[in-house]
Formats: C-alpha cells, sequence, structure tokens
C-alpha cells in the first residue's frame, strides 16, 4: 500500500526509455507511480513495479486494479508502451498488425478505460504517448502510423467524452527520441548499418547540422507540465515535440 496523499500515476512502458523517464520525473515531484510493462520494473520508495501484457484487456485491467488497489487513488495515466514496426505494406503480416496494434492502440485504449471511474473520482487526466507518425504519414511505416493516427483521434474524442467528469485526456506526438526502442529500430532495420539508420534519420530534420535526438526526459518534462493545474484548459490536444518534423514540408 502506498503511502496517503501522495498523488498516484500509473506509467505504462515504465521499463521503456520514455516511460523511465516519466517515473522518475514523477517520482521526483513527489508522487507515487504505479510502473507497468511486459518486462521487469522494480518497486522501491513510492514506486510499485507490475508485470503486465498490455495487448491483453485482462491484462490492462489488473494493471489498473493493482495500481488502485496500492495507491489508493489514481490521478493520472501515462500510456507509454509501444512497439515499433517497419516494412513493406506489401508485406505486412497478421500476426504483426496484431503485435502492434494490440499494444500500440487496444492496450492503450483499454488501460485508460479501465482508469475512468477512477480519474473520475481524482478529477484527473491521460496522457498518451503518440508520435511524429501519429500526425502525418512515415514511408514504409504504415502500419505503426495506423497505430499512432488511432491513438491521435482517440486522445480527441475521449477528452470529449471525458470532460464533463473533469478529465482531461491529451497526446503528446514526439519525433525521434533518443531510447531503447530508436536503437532497436536502426539495429533491426539498418542493414547492419545502424549508425547509417539513425543519420538518415537526422538528415531530415531542418535543424540541419544541429540536428539531434530527443532525450527521454525532455519529454518526460512536457508530460509533468500536462499534469499540473496549470495546464487545465490543455485537453483534446496532440502535442508535438518534434524538431518542427511535422511541422511542413522543409
Ligand atoms: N523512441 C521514439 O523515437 C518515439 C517517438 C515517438 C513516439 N514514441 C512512443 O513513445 C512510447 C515509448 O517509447 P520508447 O521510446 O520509450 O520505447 P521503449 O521501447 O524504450 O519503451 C517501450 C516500452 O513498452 C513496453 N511494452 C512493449 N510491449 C508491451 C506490452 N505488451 N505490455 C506492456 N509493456 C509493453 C516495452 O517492454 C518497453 O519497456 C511508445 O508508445 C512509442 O511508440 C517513441
Amino acid at each position: 500500500m502506498s503511502t496517503a496523499n501522495a498523488r498516484v500515476a500509473l506509467v505504462t512502458g515504465a521499463a521503456g526509455g520514455i516511460g523511465d523517464a516519466v517515473t522518475q520525473r514523477f517520482l521526483s515531484g513527489g508522487w507515487h507511480v504505479a510502473a507497468a510493462d511486459v518486462r521487469p520494473v522494480a518497486s522501491g520508495q513510492g514506486l510499485l513495479g507490475i508485470a503486465a501484457d498490455l495487448s491483453d484487456v485482462a491484462g490492462c485491467r489488473a494493471a489498473v486494479h493493482q495500481a488502485v488497489a496500492w495507491g489508493g487513488q489514481l490521478d493520472a495515466v501515462v500510456n507509454a508502451a509501444g512497439v515499433w514496426t517497419e516494412g513493406a505494406a506489401a508485406d505486412t503480416t497478421e500476426a504483426e498488425w496484431d503485435r502492434v496494434m494490440g499494444v500500440n492502440l487496444k492496450g492503450l485504449y483499454f488501460v485508460t478505460s479501465a482508469a475512468i471511474p477512477h480519474l473520475a473520482t481524482s478529477r484527473g487526466c491521460v496522457v498518451n504517448l503518440s508520435s511524429d507518425a501519429g500526425i502525418q504519414g512515415n514511408a514504409g511505416a504504415a502500419v505503426y502510423c495506423a497505430s499512432k493516427g488511432g491513438v491521435s483521434i482517440l486522445t480527441k474524442a475521449l477528452a470529449l467524452e471525458l470532460a464533463p467528469h473533469g478529465i482531461r485526456v491529451n497526446a503528446v506526438c514526439p519525433g525521434d527520441v533518443d531510447s531503447p526502442m530508436l536503437r532497436g529500430q536502426a539495429a533491426a532495420y539498418g542493414a547492419a548499418q545502424p549508425q547509417a539508420y539513425l543519420d538518415r534519420l537526422l538528415a531530415g530534420y531542418p535543424q540541419g547540422a544541429q540536428a539531434r535526438f530527443i532525450q527521454p526526459a525532455e519529454i518526460a518534462e512536457l508530460i509533468w507540465f500536462l499534469v499540473q493545474p496549470a495546464a487545465a484548459p490543455i485537453t483534446g490536444a496532440n502535442i508535438s515535440a518534434d524538431f518542427g518534423l511535422s511541422a511542413g514540408i522543409f
């Protein structure tokens, strides 16, 4: 059981780059964090690790239940579990479609769904991890784009549905974040030249020679702001943090 009176967040994908940065940011801000992932997350002071496969609806509901049973309340959900895929659309298998949609879209939706009664009690909020790929197409990544486009639009629909309950729902849409996902992408799809893959990504940024990847802590700081009272007017937003990557043609 968590200590009384601390605000409580459920962070999914908490073993990953962004999820871990969010967990650390919330802990340093005095919140307690229920940290769920399919990979192990150690429990600690104000921190509950929850082992959960969030591509499974029962797993989503159980994770929310565990978080509330431990924390006594739920003030925010940060949906950061996700997986990347790329490859020619002509070659996509049903299993790959299901794997990506299962985590990125279905899991995110059912974690949020299960959290609604608790967030209504606390007048809390949801922050979803979408992507620049949720608001613009990425050639060769149609399945991932479809999953993140779904996240971006369900964020808007839920913001409207849940506003009468005092629940805010927003999405952040990062460009390339220096995380295990990005490194994994480069390793899996870089044709044995992961650095060349990463260099190609940076070459598409408008900053030219100054281009760099976003740090997970930079995304965590934005998410931290979105759960504060100062963000009260912000709901239904898809907030880009991508160095302008999705702003238009450069
Ligand atoms: N890294 C980027 O460049 C980038 C850019 C835009 C958006 N995003 C999104 O941000 C979120 C976090 O990404 P990240 O960069 O931290 O990636 P990451 O791979 O470092 O972390 C993702 C985490 O999700 C977990 N996960 C995967 N499948 C799961 C499942 N079935 N159940 C529970 N947990 C599961 C993984 O174990 C991992 O710890 C993802 O939704 C990703 O799509 C990432």
